[in-house]
């Protein structure tokens, strides 16, 4: 049996994945690592952590698989976006990697917005948000003037373990396009951002497609691991990029929506045809040629979350959500706004707050419950329909994947509020499973990336909207859109 592996370096654990050319999955294994949270604000990681956890991991797959070092035959990567990996001369790490969660940066960002905003918007299309790398850099040449004068190479996690895999410096546009250094209509590194932000010192890695083969397998790598034939390695991509090539969507009338911790909605973009002027991010895709946009709602997993360890403490997710279906669409009028956290999106407001509006004395625990996940997925409709009016497109078909994916009820609730067909995977391996497509593709099992997906990815549920909810969820959204200045006024007062 022939295998290809696709690794995603996610920021709580690293997870290979290993497929056959039939697209199943014989194996896979995931290690967690620690966040390092050194100040209040503060995320980073040890980079050697990612580097241990793929150690384990090939050690278990050549444990589980008997001819895993005979016959892999390719490995791809999907990463966590945005994250600093800073290197000296030697290619040394110099300090731990600042992860894309981290919220250090709000001063450079205004800055970059005030002194670049328009330039900044023009050449990478999105705006500086804490997340991003420039403001990163920026923060450590401020903060860190020591290791900013020893700097030399930046990295992203993936492209790093791929340096450790194969000796190559390399990254692709995919994740090139987070870090607020890439012309992204023209794919290369943008000189008018290097020289505004003083970053002549800094050698920027090769670019290269996600598809592309960056060499093979190191041969220290290979003796540790007992590996005889040459394994190839291949770019990949953005974790979020690799996510929609991993649930199949290739069209641009097929959305993603993904509940995590965040919320995500993502639509693939033909190359250049839009900007959306900062309202989303749009990025260089993994499948060639292409771009994507994508918009982020901060709280949408953590809102639940947060209501049911505030609420409900220790009630299991299935129980909390047993009798939402009790209660008719739109709560009996009561109303839920995720921003707890702040909002990146639809609006760039980090000071906004959450609330309940409505609250009648019949509400019981499930109306509440079902205004959190309402209030989540009118979030999430907002980004689709900034996507929907800027194409004057209609989705055809939404992809669930995450929290949301896993209760049908809520599947429903998205069907209805997205007022479009939505569907869930047979078997959600999340973006790693992008990566194995691209390692595929790359070793030539499929002509095409959309081959591969027919092989690799199968679809399980599908929901329709039901027209009387979704009339009701118009009426309720409406309300919900006015929800925003109602509290910044309040908020900011
Ligand atoms: C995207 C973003 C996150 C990370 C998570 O802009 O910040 O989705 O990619 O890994």
């Amino acid at each position: 049996m022939k295998y290809v592996l696709g690794i995603d370096l996610g920021t709580s654990s690293l997870k290979g994945v290993l497929v056959n050319p039939s697209g199943t999955v014989v194996a896979e294994h995931s290690v967690t690592y620690p966040l390092l949270t050194p100040k209040p604000g503060f995320s980073e990681q040890d980079p050697q952590d990612w580097l241990h956890a793929c150690d384990v991991v090939f050690e278990e797959l050549k444990s589980k698989v008997d001819d895993f070092t005979e016959n892999l035959e390719g490995i791809s990567f999907s990463g966590q976006m945005h994250s600093l990996v800073i290197l000296d001369e030697e290619k040394s790490i110099l300090r731990p990697a600042i992860l894309w969660n981290d919220t250090r940066t709000s001063q450079q960002c205004r800055e970059i917005m005030a002194h670049f905003g328009k330039e900044m918007l023009q050449i990478t299309k999105n705006k500086a948000f804490e997340g991003f790398t420039l403001p990163k850099i920026l923060w450590l040449q401020e903060n860190e003037p020591e290791i900013w004068e020893r700097a030399c190479y930046i990295q992203l996690p993936k492209d790093y373990l791929r340096f450790y895999l194969t000796d190559k410096l390399n990254m692709d546009y995919s994740d090139a396009a987070g870090t607020l250094l890439l012309d992204v209509n023209n794919r290369c590194w943008s000189d008018a951002v290097r020289k505004q932000f003083k970053l002549d010192k800094l050698r920027f890695p090769q670019l290269v497609p996600s598809g592309a083969c960056v060499g093979c397998l190191k041969q220290s790598i290979k003796e540790k691991f007992g590996f005889k034939q040459d394994v190839k390695v291949f770019a990949g991509g953005a974790d979020n990029a690799c996510a929609a090539l991993g649930a199949g969507v290739l069209q641009s009338d097929v959305g993603l929506c993904s509940v995590g911790t965040s919320g995500v909605f993502l639509s693939l973009e033909s190359r250049d045809d839009i900007d959306y002027e900062g309202k989303l991010h749009l990025f260089n895709h993994v499948i060639a040629d292409a771009n994507y946009s994508m918009g982020v709602t901060l709280a949408a997993g953590s809102s639940l979350n947060w209501f049911r360890d505030t609420f409900a403490k220790g009630m299991d997710f299935s129980l909390l959500l047993r009798d939402i279906k009790t209660v008719p669409p739109g709560s009996e009028g009561l109303l839920f706004a995720p921003y707890i956290v702040g909002e990146r999106m639809p609006y760039a407001d980090s000071t906004i707050r959450g609330s309940f509006v409505g609250i009648d004395v019949h509400h019981r625990l499930q109306h509440f419950t079902r205004a959190v996940i309402e209030g989540i997925t009118f979030s999430l409709k907002d980004l689709l329909t900034i996507m929907e009016t800027a194409k004057q497109k209609k989705f055809t078909k939404i992809i669930s994947v995450g929290g949301a994916a896993k209760n049908t009820d809520w599947l429903q609730i998205q069907a209805d509020i997205f007022n479009s067909t939505v569907v869930s995977l047979k078997t959600e391996q999340g973006p790693a499973l992008g990566a194995a497509i691209l390692a595929a593709v790359g070793v030539d099992w499929f002509s095409s990336l959309e081959e591969a997906v027919e092989a690799f990815v199968s679809y399980k549920k599908c929901f329709q909207p039901i027209p009387e909810n979704v009339a009701a969820y118009q009426r309720s959204y409406s309300r919900y859109c006015k929800l925003y200045p109602a509290l910044k006024s309040i908020i900011d007062s």
